[in-house]
């Protein structure tokens, strides 16, 4: 079989950008002022301060105001909740995520369901799982949205093809698979209890991993010609060259690409998808609290 194309994040995400920059700025004209996002981070997890730092960045670039709210790690968890309730009734604030991990001695559930569900881009509330279950209007998680953005991109409709999801997580697994539904796949959720997961697999028009196991989806596992979107960010352990341990996904990328008709490669892949879909998420929960008519497929 010959290689595979290579799906480019990147690239996609950085035209995502690009459309959410256009939104913000008819948005900034309509309402009278910018779109804004409010990021909540606790403690220093290292991490996290990339992510956070990132997203600030991206948020300004594209035209929109990013408001960072750093507590200490100790901060009681009151007093989290307490600055929740005061973005929630913040009119400047469209969107509100609270960066995971949070310390120990915080109930994550309890935090994020404080959260105004109409705010919540991260798409992580139950409310926001409940809309989409029931396919009603909501925020979809970044990740599992910026995976069927690529699909949609690669194959157009989706309609009747077999997809398996491998990883059955709240944030990645569970959304993902809504998301196939309500594009009329037929979809198989795999975990680490599925039997005889390779011939699972093998039955896939689209295969989606998500379960955080370095390099576990093999060459023989695909179809040949199916679309594979690796999530995974594992480290393998350090070498000499790569003293940090090289970056890999779930999926064995050398095997897969030698089957596969298209697959995600890590980095460059899913991973920059994230932040873009937060982008459009918030750009899009701008529009709808200001009241304002974004058309259904505007981006
Ligand atoms: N930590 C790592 N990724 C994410 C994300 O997408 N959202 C939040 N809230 N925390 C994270």
């Amino acid at each position: 079989m010959s290689n595979a194309d290579i799906i480019d994040g990147k690239a996609f995400a950085e035209g995502l950008r690009g459309r959410v920059a256009e939104l913000a700025a008819s948005f900034e004209q309509a309402a009278g002022r910018k779109a804004g996002l409010a990021v909540v981070l606790v403690g220093e997890d290292p991490a996290s301060e990339i992510y956070v730092r990132n997203k600030g960045k991206q948020t300004i670039a594209c035209g929109m105001e990013s408001m960072e709210h750093r507590l200490p790690a100790d901060t009681p968890e009151t007093d989290l909740l307490a600055l929740v309730e005061q973005l929630n009734s913040d009119p400047a604030v469209d969107g509100i995520l609270v960066q995971l991990p949070l310390p120990d001695h915080m109930d994550e559930q309890k935090v994020i369901a404080t959260i105004n569900p109409d705010k919540d881009v991260d798409g992580f509330h139950v409310i926001s799982a409940g809309r989409l279950a029931v396919g009603q209007k909501g925020f979809v998680a970044c990740t599992p949205l910026g995976c069927l953005m690529l699909l949609k991109d690669r194959l157009g409709d989706l309609s009747g093809l077999d997809a398996v999801v491998i990883g059955r997580s709240n944030i990645v697994g569970k959304p993902m698979a809504q998301l196939l539904l309500r594009e009329n796949c037929t979809v198989t959720i795999a975990h680490s209890r599925t039997k005889d997961l390779p011939e699972v697999v093998r039955r896939a028009d689209i295969v989606v991993a998500a379960v955080g196991r370095a390099e576990m989806v093999k060459g023989d596992w695909v179809k040949p010609g199916a679309t594979v979107i690796d999530v995974g960010m594992n480290r393998l352990p350090p070498t000499e060259d790569k003293p940090k341990g090289k970056l890999v996904g779930d999926v064995d990328f050398a095997e897969v690409s030698q089957v596969a008709g298209a697959v995600t490669p890590v980095p460059g892949g899913v991973g920059p998808m994230t932040i873009a879909v937060l982008l459009r998420n918030t750009i899009v929960a701008a529009h709808r609290n200001a009241g304002l008519e974004l058309a259904e497929d505007a981006i």
